[in-house]
């Protein structure tokens, strides 16, 4: 049955390992965070309208998205859409995925249909690239099916179940980035440097390789070791800050197994694993140079 409006929501994510080189088709590892969520609803109307707090170039890619949306759906309704989300946009937690994942789902609601999980993710992929340009993939992935994964652009994403659950302090730079711009630099970059930047690419990958066993055996000392070299590696592509820097430095000093930037980096936030009794000072510790810290609890 058809319906005139429909609410749905996604969740936000991590990015454990791999961000970057995922692009050009290393394996990476994503985290989903359940908890936090952003919403949408979608109602008929005789027009595409956007009800959020987003400029204009912002609200122009959500129509534009909605519109891949209805393609992909065989839908030819016009949508107003209303956001609201649980958490920072722009913050590297992933919000385009959640909101092209929670769009796809809310309009298959209301042409009545109920696309498998991994369609849902599929469509939310294209709706991705008006949004970030060349992404992997993976943000949109993990948004649809909330478990980890160890995910290779193309192919569909192989499950991790960690042996322990994983204790991750989560604090934000207070700085938005923006995910295209990130990746296009990078892209720049790597075409000026080809070898160095594979290089540094194959190296990223060695370590997303030994992340995985070590979520599977749950050597977490080992797995906070690897964050670490995974940010080194991120540095060496220049997609860090002072102030990405300075949480880090926070964090490993404060008793952390291992702290990174996650997402696309330049802003965004920063991830600390940590062993559960070290999570409440790690967080203290994070606080002095960020107004938003949590800690999640990955399964
Ligand atoms: C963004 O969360 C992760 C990146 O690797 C981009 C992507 O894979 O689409 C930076």
């Amino acid at each position: 049955m058809t319906k005139k409006n429909a609410e749905a929501s996604a969740c936000a994510k991590l990015i454990l390992l791999g961000e970057h080189s995922a692009v050009y088709g290393h394996p990476a590892i994503a985290v989903p965070l359940p908890s936090l969520r952003l919403n949408v609803r979608l109602k008929d109307a005789d027009s595409y309208q956007v009800k959020a707090p987003v400029g204009p170039e912002d609200a122009e890619k959500i129509i534009q998205s909605l519109k891949v949306a209805g393609q992909l759906l065989d839908s030819v309704r016009k949508l107003e859409i209303g956001i609201s989300s649980g958490f920072p946009m722009k913050a590297g937690l992933g919000s385009s995925a959640a909101l092209n994942v929670a769009i796809a789902r809310g309009l298959a609601e209301m042409e009545g249909i109920q696309p498998a999980t991994g369609r849902i993710a599929e469509i939310a992929y294209e709706m991705e690239k008006i949004f970030h340009g060349t992404p992997s993939g993976i943000d949109t992935t993990v948004s649809a099916w909330e478990k980890p994964i160890y995910f290779i652009k193309g192919k569909p994403p192989e499950f991790i179940k960690p042996k322990k659950p994983l204790t991750i302090v989560v604090a934000f730079t207070g700085i938005s980035s923006s995910t295209r711009e990130v990746v296009a630099e990078v892209r720049a970059a790597r075409d000026a440097e080809p070898e160095k930047y594979d290089g540094i690419f194959r190296d990223i990958e060695k370590v997303s390789e030994q992340g995985r066993k070590c979520m599977e055996t749950g050597n977490l000392d080992k797995l906070g070791m690897l964050m670490g070299q995974d940010h080194q590696l991120l540095r060496k592509i220049k997609v860090s800050s002072p102030e990405i820097e300075m949480l880090v430095e926070a964090a490993v000093k404060s008793g952390a197994l291992g702290a990174k930037l996650t997402g696309a980096g330049r802003g965004g936030c920063v991830i600390a694993l940590s062993a559960p009794e070290d999570a409440r000072r790690i967080s203290d510790a994070l606080r002095m140079h960020s107004g938003d810290v949590f800690v999640a609890k990955i399964q």
